[in-house]
Parts: C-alpha cells; structure tokens; sequence
C-alpha cells in the first residue's frame, strides 16, 4: 500500500518535472538544429564570399573576426612562415605558409624572365577581387611575392583525387559537379565584363594547364587562381590579342589560335598571325566542362541537356559562338530543370 503509494506519489511528483523536462529538452534540439542549420549556411557564405563586405584592399579569412588591409612588406618579412613548396610554375613558386594561424600561399617569382607576367598578374588580382577570385592577403614588390588564400584541395586538376576519397563522397554527385562547371562559366562570364575590362584567359592551352588556373575551395566552390595572362579585348579600340608569340598546336586551343597556313608549309611568323577575342575561351568550354563532370550515373542526362549549347560553343566561326553568359543561362536552366524532374520522380517511387 504505502509502496504504490510511495510509487504512485513519486510517478505523480516527477510528473511535472519529467515532462518540462521533455519539453524543454524538445526546445533545446530544435533550437540546436535551427542554430546548427544557420552556423552551416553562415560558414558556407563564409567560404564562398570570404572577402564580400569587405573594404577595397583588404581580406579576410574563415576565422578573422574583422577585415584586415592587405599585408604590406614589414608585416610578410616578420609575421610570414613558409612551410612547404606546394606549386611550381613557369612565373611563381607557391608556398604553403602561415600568417597569425592562418595557412595562406606565399607565391614568389621564380624566374626573372617572368618579371612581366608576374606584375600584370598581381595587378589583375587586385583589381579583379570577387568571390570568384583568389583572395588577395597581401603583397610586395621589393621581393617579387604574393599572398593569396590557401586553399588544400589546390587545383581543379586535383578534382577527381579530392572527389575519391571517403570523406569527400556527399560531393561526388552530378549536382555538385554541375555547380562547379557552372561557377567555371561565371567565371569566364566576369573575366570577359570585368572591371578591368573584356579579358580574355590566355594561360590556358591545353585542358590540363586550363585546370591548373583554377582552385578549389573546401565547400567545393571554384575560384580562379592565375590571371598572369589575361590581355584584354575591346572590339571599339579594335583591340584583339594574341595569346602568346609563338605558334600553338593541338587540339584544345580554338581553331582561330592556329597558325592558318600551317598546312600551307609556310613558316609561322607571330607578324603574320591574326588576333583573335575571347570567343577562344568559350571554344574551350565543352573540354573542361566534360573533365568536371566526369562519370557520375547521371552524366551522360547532364551532357544530353547541354549537347545543343555545346555545338554552338565549338563553331569553327568564332562570332557564331554564344557569349559565356548564353552558355551560363543554359546551365543554370539545365540545373534547375533537372533538380525538379529528380524530385518529380522521387515524388512517384
Ligand atoms: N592559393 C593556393 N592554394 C593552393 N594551391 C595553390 C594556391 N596558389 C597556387 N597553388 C598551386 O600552385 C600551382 C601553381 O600556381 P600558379 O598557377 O599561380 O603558378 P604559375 O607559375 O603562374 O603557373 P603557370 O605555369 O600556369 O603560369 C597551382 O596550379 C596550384 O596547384
Ligand atoms: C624580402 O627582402 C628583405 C630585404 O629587403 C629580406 O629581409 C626578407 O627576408 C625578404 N623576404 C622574403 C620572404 O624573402
Ligand atoms: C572599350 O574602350 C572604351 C574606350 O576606352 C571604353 O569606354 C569601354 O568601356 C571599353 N569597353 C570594354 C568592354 O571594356
């Protein structure tokens, strides 16, 4: 007797308790996803437009409360580390480094002959700053180097390797993968209406040189890494560029780079080679486009949606060619389109 009733008093007695607590536990979860949700999206706009909403000339990375101005000679010769050569092309030799706790890429000019390349390089990162270009942290001339963001994954020639491993396997998805090629065209979209002008990426003759300009961020966003090369087009100063003196060969570069009598036997001659605009960038699309996709079940759907864009991209006559914001309205639509024909059909399972 006493017992139920010691029992039954004490169901009664925790009662209350037991379901204030249920409820407040309730509260607390939804308030920790709701938090959690908001730190994702928050991190992830983070990531991907790091240096928005800062002031011109300055960067700020992940983790810094405030922007800071771009690092000038005294504070890169004291409060840089390099630590290890992660990079070596013609112009730059990159470093992983660290800044305050901060890993970030000490590029330095490896080769004198380069200066030139090296300089206009620089000047294109700054006045091309976007989320869609590396971030700038710092500069100087006296030693011929750069700071820019660092990002592990590297270059989008890395894509498949970073793409393979286990952790990475929630982006190893035609979604993703799409999204990549799409950024790929905003970022010929804003390099050929930039505010440096209509520039047109040159450092890009073969598909594997192409990748290598180009970096990956850790939410798998794209950004554009080497714009050493980037001379600019304006048909109304009849402005047209050449990418380079020398002859190029292969099949990646857009036909208007060959040397035209090449099967004529007459000798290549930079004078006698015909400038061309940034319609060789959109010739380059298909190629790089077909890499970031890769083999995913759903590939050969993403490439059916893009075969008509594609063929305008690869007209022998370069006018005919869509600008790259054509091609970017295609993606985005083919994006789109296909989101909902997944979830329609997931509607029907
Ligand atoms: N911020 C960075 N984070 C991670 N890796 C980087 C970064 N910057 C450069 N790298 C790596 O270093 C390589 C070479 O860098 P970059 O293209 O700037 O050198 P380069 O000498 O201008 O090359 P090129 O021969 O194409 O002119 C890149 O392809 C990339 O793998
Ligand atoms: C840059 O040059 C200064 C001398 O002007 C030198 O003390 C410094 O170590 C150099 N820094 C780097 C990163 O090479
Ligand atoms: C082309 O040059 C003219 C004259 O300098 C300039 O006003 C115009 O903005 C340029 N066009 C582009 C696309 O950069």
């Amino acid at each position: 007797m006493s017992t139920m009733g010691q029992r039954r008093g004490s169901i009664h007695s925790l009662g209350v308790p037991v379901v204030m607590v249920c409820i407040a536990a309730l509260l607390l979860s939804t308030v920790w996803i709701y938090l959690s949700l908001q730190s994702i999206s928050e991190t992830d706009e983070q990531m991907v437009y790091t240096h928005v909403g800062c002031p011109p000339q300055h960067f700020k990375m992940a983790t810094m409360k405030n922007s800071s101005p771009w690092l000038q000679c005294s504070q890169i010769n004291a409060e840089l580390r390099k630590l290890k050569l992660i990079g070596q092309g013609a112009v730059k030799k990159v470093y992983l480094s660290e800044w305050k706790g901060h890993k970030v890429a000490l590029s330095q000019l490896a080769c004198q002959d380069y200066l030139e390349d090296f300089l206009h390089g620089l000047s294109m990162l700054q006045a091309l700053q976007s989320p869609l270009v590396v971030q700038l942290v710092g500069f100087c001339l006296e030693n011929n180097t750069i700071v820019t963001q660092h990002h592990p994954h590297g270059s989008l020639l890395n894509l498949e390797n970073v793409l393979a491993q286990e952790r990475h396997q929630q982006h190893n998805t035609w979604q993703a993968r799409l999204r990549l090629a799409t950024e790929y065209v905003a970022i010929l979209h804003y390099l050929h209406n930039s505010p440096a002008g209509r520039r047109v990426m040159c450092d890009s003759n073969s598909l594997e040189k192409t990748l290598s300009q180009f970096l990956l961020t850790n939410d798998f966003h794209l950004v554009v890494n080497d714009l050493d090369a980037l001379p600019e087009v304006n048909r109304s100063r009849n402005l047209l560029v050449k990418c380079g003196h020398r002859e190029l060969t292969g099949d990646f570069v857009a036909p208007e780079q060959l040397w035209p009598f090449r099967n004529s036997g007459q000798p290549f001659s930079d004078s006698a080679m015909p400038a061309y605009d940034e319609k060789t960038d959109i010739w380059k699309i298909p190629r790089v486009t077909q890499f970031i996709l890769g083999e995913t079940p759903e590939t050969e759907l993403v490439h059916f949606h893009l075969f008509q864009i594609h063929k305008k991209c690869r007209e022998e006559d370069p006018e005919l060619r869509p600008s790259a914001l054509d091609v970017l309205k295609v993606y985005r639509a083919v994006h789109s389109a296909m989101v909902q024909d997944t979830s329609a059909a997931r509607d029907m399972l």
